[in-house]
C-alpha cells in the first residue's frame, strides 16, 4: 500500500456545512506523493461544491457503498462527470470513466477478445472489471444512450456488485468498488429534442438507482470562476498595476457581466424546454462554454489589431468568441436566435459606455 487512510470531516470537502454529529466522517486516502495512482484525479482548486440533498446522498453512497447506485443527471456541462472526479480527487480515491453509446452492449463493459502472440485470442478485462477487482470507483457516462435491453443485462452488477464473465467466472467486487452512472436525462426520455438517441428506458432499470439532479452553478459561483480566470490571464499580459487595473475594469463590466447575463437567460429558457414547454431553447450555454468564451474574449484583447478604441475591440472580441465557443456548435436554425438574444441583452451595456 502506498497510502494511508484517514478520516476527514464533511467540511473539509464542502466548507461550512451542517451535518449531524452522528454522520460518519469521510474516508480519505493520503498517497505518498511519488507513488500516487494515476487514477486519482488532480484537484481543481476553483471547483465549486454544492451541498444539496442529492449530493449529500451521493457522498453517503461513496463513503459506505450501501443502498442503490446513484444516477446523476442534468444538462450538458453541469458537472455530472467532474463532480465525482473532484470528489475522488479530494478524497484520494481512484476513479475510472467508461463512456457508453447506443451501440454498447453489456458484454462490452466486461471486456473483449484480443489477438494474442500465439495467433489465438485472449480475453482482456474491461475497466469496470478491473475496478471491481481492485476496489476503485467507476462512472459510466451517457448511460441513457444505452439500449434498455443492454442496461438490464447489467442488473447483477447494479444489485449485487458482481458480474459473470464469458468464461463463466463470477467476479465479486472488492470492498472499495463504487459505481455511478451519468446521463443527460433521468432515463424517462428527453423532452427537449436536444439529446439525440436518448429514448425512454425501461422503468425496471430506473428502479435500481437513486437519482441526483445537477444544475448549472449559480450566477455568483460562476462569477467567482470567471473572475479567477480573467485575473490569471490579465496577470500574464499586463506589465504594471495601472495597466492591469484598466483592463480589469473593462473585463468585469463588458465581458464578465454580459456573459453571466447571457448564461442565465439561456438557462432559464432551456429549463422551460426541459419541462416540455416548446417556447424554451433546446440548448443552454454550459459552464464549460462560458469559461471558454471568456478565456477567448479576454485573450483576444491582446491578440487582435488594437487600432480601434478598446471598447470597440471588446465588443468584437465578445461576439466572435461567443460564436467560436458556443454558437457555431449549435443547430443552424438556432444560431441567429442565440446571437439575437445576446445582442438584445448586451446592447444596453455597450451603449452605456
Ligand atoms: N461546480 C463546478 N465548479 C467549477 N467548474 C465546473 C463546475 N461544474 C462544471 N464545471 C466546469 O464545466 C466543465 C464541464 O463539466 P462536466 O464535464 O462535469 O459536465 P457534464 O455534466 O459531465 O457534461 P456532459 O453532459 O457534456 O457530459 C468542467 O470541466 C468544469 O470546467
Ligand atoms: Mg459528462
Amino acid at each position: 500500500m502506498f497510502y494511508n487512510e484517514v478520516k476527514v470531516g464533511w467540511d473539509q470537502v464542502f466548507g461550512e456545512v451542517k451535518v449531524s454529529p452522528k454522520a460518519p466522517k469521510l474516508t480519505k486516502k493520503v498517497w505518498s506523493s511519488n507513488v500516487k495512482s494515476p487514477y486519482v484525479p488532480d484537484v481543481k482548486p476553483n471547483y465549486v461544491f454544492r451541498f444539496t440533498t442529492g449530493i449529500r446522498k451521493l457522498v453517503s453512497y461513496l463513503e459506505t457503498g450501501a443502498g442503490q447506485k446513484p444516477w446523476i443527471f442534468g444538462p450538458h456541462g453541469s458537472g455530472k462527470t467532474s463532480l465525482p472526479n473532484q470528489l475522488a480527487a479530494l478524497l484520494g480515491m481512484e476513479i475510472r470513466s467508461e463512456y457508453v453509446s447506443e451501440n454498447t452492449e453489456a458484454l462490452d463493459l466486461l471486456g473483449q477478445w484480443m489477438p494474442n502472440e500465439a495467433g489465438g485470442l485472449k480475453y482482456e478485462e474491461g475497466l469496470v472489471v478491473q475496478a471491481m477487482r481492485t476496489g476503485q470507483w467507476v462512472i459510466i457516462n451517457e448511460f441513457d444512450l444505452m439500449e434498455a435491453r443492454e442496461q438490464k443485462r447489467l442488473n447483477e452488477l447494479f444489485e449485487e456488485n458482481s458480474v459473470t464473465l464469458p468464461s463463466g467466472e463470477r467476479v465479486k467486487a472488492a470492498s472499495g468498488f463504487r459505481l455511478m452512472v451519468t446521463a443527460n436525462t433521468n432515463g424517462t426520455g428527453d423532452m427537449t429534442g436536444n439529446y439525440s438517441n436518448v429514448s425512454a428506458g425501461d422503468s425496471s432499470v430506473g428502479d435500481r438507482f437513486f437519482f441526483v439532479e445537477l444544475d448549472y452553478i449559480s450566477r455568483d459561483e460562476e462569477k467567482t470562476l470567471l473572475t479567477k480566470q480573467s485575473d490569471l490571464i490579465l496577470q500574464g499580459y499586463c506589465n504594471d498595476a495601472a495597466d492591469y487595473k484598466k483592463y480589469l475594469g473593462i473585463v468585469d463590466k463588458f465581458i464578465n457581466e454580459p456573459i453571466l447575463n447571457f448564461a442565465s437567460d439561456t438557462r432559464l429558457s432551456h429549463n422551460k424546454a426541459r419541462m416540455g414547454d416548446d417556447s424554451g431553447l433546446p440548448a443552454a450555454i454550459s459552464t464549460r462554454s462560458v469559461l471558454e468564451w471568456q478565456r477567448q474574449a479576454v485573450d483576444d484583447l491582446f491578440w487582435i489589431d488594437s487600432s480601434n478604441e478598446l471598447i470597440k475591440e471588446v465588443e468584437n472580441c465578445m461576439i466572435s468568441s461567443l460564436e467560436h465557443s458556443f454558437i457555431m456548435g449549435q443547430r443552424p436554425d438556432l444560431q441567429q436566435t442565440l446571437i439575437q438574444m445576446f445582442n438584445d441583452r448586451s446592447g444596453g451595456i455597450y451603449k452605456l459606455f
